[in-house]
């Protein structure tokens, strides 16, 4: 019997283990390969092995592994100091999970307002700590760990009138994802985030944007917030942000900042000299090689398979989400065409959308998998 605790969900996803990686392709111990399409829950933005994260996390290793986090550490400033210019944000708390960054962002929005009420996203996603659990509204998430935490009202997803609605004098923020991702790749209307920013405004409440899974150059821009003309006062992310090492981030600006003080929080692991050398690369990556256009070029060629596109495929009602960052609409259930595509040597993602195939891909996933998880949907759609 396997020593493991097994609460995580059955393994219907991947039916068997992969023991190796390279780019874009992982490997069976027989050795079938499969494109990745799924990127291990969308972080594995520059794909298995890169041969630059691979040597900044070996020389880090060899040259400083560890030391405590409350010390000075120049790579943990040059890590902060890279990611705050990338996101256009002023300062930045490493930590080493999605769900403390949310964490954490709940205690900065909770103590800089004096508020403690949080407006979340019906549908919204943020991670599996009681906290978080509090703010994430599925019941199949919340319903064995009752009570949860917080004083949080939800509202629809891109319904502005509806968030307006929900927002008086004793909320603290608005908590979102730009583009709900585990729901089913979720976009809202043009214009929503920007809305989002006034109606917080209005009545002096925060914006909280969960990136964790569309930041860091997954949607072809540095952060999903970017593609509009607002700035949230705080921003999370992770997945990416470490290519597979553990690694997130709370984003802040400099009048967030200066709400806190040394010492209110903390973590042993957070900003630890690995975490900040794995990030390095990443966003080094994304510079040297073109990432984020490579990402929008894979996103408009998944999104030429919806009807009406240069690649149509019949059983493929909608694409939504953008660069490395999709959702397929099928008109039928993503499981049973996530399984053909895995015989063809394609690993998908599924979402809480029945219909919704999700694709992650690694931004630098070459044209050949493109033109393989085409033939691949043409063939799985057309067979059933
Ligand atoms: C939008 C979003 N927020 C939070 C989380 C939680 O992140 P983690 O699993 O790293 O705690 C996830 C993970 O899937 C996520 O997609």
């Amino acid at each position: 019997m396997s020593a493991l605790l097994d609460i995580i969900s059955p393994p219907s996803l991947l039916p068997f283990e992969l023991v190796s990686g390279q780019g874009s392709r992982v490997f069976t111990s027989d050795g079938t390969p499969y494109w990745d399409f799924y990127g291990g829950h969308a972080v594995a933005l520059l794909g298995q092995g890169h041969p630059g994260w691979v040597q900044a996390l070996a020389s880090q290793a060899t040259t400083l592994s560890f030391v405590t986090t409350v010390a000075p550490l120049a790579i943990r400033e040059e890590a902060a100091r890279r990611l705050a210019a990338f996101a256009g944000l002023d300062r930045v708390f490493f930590v080493n999970s999605g769900a403390e960054a949310n964490e954490a962002a709940l205690k900065v929005a909770r103590k800089a307002t004096g508020r403690s009420v949080i407006v979340a996203m019906e549908r919204g996603f943020h991670g599996r700590t009681m906290a978080c659990l509090g703010v994430t509204q599925s019941a199949s998430y919340r319903s064995q760990h009752s009570p949860v935490h917080g004083d949080v009202r939800f509202v629809p997803f891109g319904d502005i009138e509806a968030l307006d609605a929900a927002l008086d004098d004793t909320v603290a923020a608005v908590l979102l994802e730009p583009l709900q991702g585990i729901a089913g790749i979720l976009e809202p209307p043009p214009g929503y985030l920007t809305d989002v920013r006034a109606a917080c405004d209005r009545v002096g409440a925060l914006f909280i944007c969960d990136e964790i899974q569309t930041g860091v150059g997954r949607t072809g821009l540095p952060f999903r917030f970017h593609s509009e003309p607002c700035r949230p006062d705080l921003v999370t992310c992770g997945k990416s942000l470490g290519n597979g090492f553990p690694v997130a981030a709370l984003l802040l600006t400099e009048a967030m900042a200066a709400t806190t003080s040394p010492g209110e929080h903390g973590t042993t692991f957070g900003g630890a000299p690995l975490a900040c050398a794995a990030a390095i690369a990443v966003l080094d990556a994304i510079e040297a090689e073109d990432l984020l256009p490579k990402a929008r070029a894979i996103g408009a060629f998944v999104r030429s398979m919806a009807p009406g596109g240069a690649r149509a495929v019949p059983g493929v009602v909608a694409v939504r989400g953008d660069g490395c960052l999709l959702g397929l609409i099928l008109d039928r259930p993503a499981s049973s065409v996530g399984a053909a595509l895995r015989d063809a040597g394609i690993l998908t993602g599924t979402a809480h959308d029945p219909c919704c195939l999700r694709i992650c891909p690694p931004a630098t996933l070459p044209d050949e998998a493109l033109h393989a998880l085409h033939a691949a949907l043409v063939a799985a759609l057309g067979d059933s």
